[in-house]
């Protein structure tokens, strides 16, 4: 082997808060409160890890986004994605700021009618609805988003049999100039396969069909998009009205709206790259506005935005375990938390904000969970400071999709709780136990 050119070490001085070329700054702010209550106390009382929900925040993103979207449009309805967060108790917050229920199964079907929505309050999206739940859907008068065409067969036979008509509506998917497309729920808008679907319904006296839908991506960091996306919708409404002299009632843009959460290995933080729901509302009303749809037949513009109303108002509270030194001498950092409760870890670079106060002496740290398992990888990288054995920290931003995707997995899940706006603490969902773990198993006879 030849020997290598030695290299002259350069350092380089950091100033942290300020951006550089090695990224943004490593100021590690404290968090010892969550929307005025003392984090240590919670997880004294309720143990760690502990997912905490703050109901003063979700009501601000609501009235953030309603504002912006009611002084553009004066018909907008909030339909809550149930798969984001379908806890009951942040469901009913978001019922009653108002939203509908968007759901994609029948179980979270079932869920949302167990929360007092009306079925015909109900949107019902998804690629797999059984006949079973086609049918309630139908005597119910929810909003059926036709997927595919066999859903659309299966529709029509199940009202054909039953002498029902079904309030429908047909899910679009087109080119946004998003890569890669999302193409694979719904019809496609440039192969001439969601006209086919909309004329096939036009003519179909069991299937009613009341409007457009697509959802063209998440975590759209970009509005052009869906300035696209509403004036392709709209010119599928104007053709509609047109042809059949027939008006829409909703067109519905789906979710996709950012969090202010970081992508993993992004140059800039979220915070500065997220667009404002003023810009978001500003691409799609003003496509909607703009188009060839007569004023007094704009449609209701329905949106099914997820993540970025609870994102910003969930925590996950946990501690450290251990610490320990990997091969190459980095520092890695074990705590409570696994990836099996915060499953966005694998898109986000998360910020951990100790809840007590630190020294600001930062270094390289990987932080990884308490699962027996290689893949229990947090943080690969971060400059964090010195937390020892029983320390605690807050991952902020994580509500969306962390409880709804959780696995119990070598461990219980946690506590939930949820600070309500006169900052009472609930549990809104108790720890899991061996028992409740255990009781849908059954052991066979032969094995007792
Ligand atoms: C049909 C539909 N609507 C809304 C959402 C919510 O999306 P987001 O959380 O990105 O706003 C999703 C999520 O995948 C979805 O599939």
């Amino acid at each position: 082997m030849s020997k290598q050119l030695f290299e002259r070490p350069t350092i380089t001085r950091l100033t942290p808060g300020v951006p550089s070329k090695h990224g943004t700054g490593s100021v590690i702010a404290a968090m010892p409160l969550i929307d005025g209550i003392n984090v240590n106390d919670l997880m004294d009382q309720f143990g760690s890890p502990l997912y905490i929900f703050s109901e003063r925040e979700i009501r601000k993103s609501m009235e953030d986004v309603k504002r912006a979207f009611s002084v553009r449009y004066h018909k907008t309805q909030m339909a809550w994605s149930y798969k984001t967060n379908y806890l009951d108790a942040i469901c009913r917050i978001f019922h009653n700021e108002g939203s509908w229920a968007e759901v994609v199964s029948g179980f979270e079907y079932d869920k949302a009618i167990r929360n007092g929505v009306k079925g015909e309050n109900i949107i019902f999206n998804g690629p797999a609805k059984s006949s079973d739940e086609l049918l309630k859907a139908v005597v119910n008068g929810s909003f059926i988003h036709i997927d595919h065409m066999d859903e659309l067969f299966l529709l029509t036979d199940i009202c054909n049999r039953n002498n029902l008509e079904a309030r429908v509506a047909v899910r679009v998917n087109m080119d946004t100039g998003i890569n890669p497309k999302w193409d694979r729920f719904g019809f496609n808008y440039e192969n001439g396969e969601a006209w086919d679907a909309i004329n096939r319904i036009m003519i179909n006296p069991h299937l009613n069909l009341m409007g457009l839908h697509t959802h063209i991506g998440t975590y759209m960091i970009s509005t052009d998009p869906y300035n696209l996306a509403a004036s392709k919708l709209a010119e599928l409404a104007v053709s509609i009205a047109r042809k059949f002299d027939f008006h829409i009632s909703y067109i519905d843009m789906g979710g996709g709206f950012a969090s202010r959460n970081t992508l993993r290995g992004a140059y800039l933080s979220g915070e500065d790259t997220t667009p404002s729901f003023d810009e978001y509302a500003e691409a799609i009303t003003s496509a909607l506005i703009n188009s060839q749809i007569k004023p007094d037949k704009l449609p209701v513009l329905i949106l099914e935005t997820g993540r970025a109303l609870i994102d910003n108002s969930g925590f996950l509270a946990g501690s450290v375990i251990a610490n320990k030194r990997l091969s190459d001498g980095r520092r890695a950092t074990i705590v409570d938390v696994g990836v099996n409760l915060l499953f966005t870890a694998y898109w986000y670079d998360h910020k951990f904000h100790p809840v007590g106060s630190h020294s600001g002496i930062v270094e390289e740290t990987s932080i990884f969970g308490p699962l027996c398992m290689n893949i229990d990888l947090l943080r690969p990288s971060l400059m964090f400071p010195a937390l020892k054995r029983g320390d605690r920290f807050v991952i902020a931003k994580s509500g969306a999709y962390n409880l709804s995707q959780s696995q119990q997995f070598i461990t219980t899940r946690p506590n939930v709780v949820l600070i309500s706006m006169n900052r009472e603490v609930n549990v809104i969902r108790r720890a899991e136990t061996l028992e409740d773990i255990s009781s849908n198993e059954i052991i066979p006879g032969y094995l007792l």
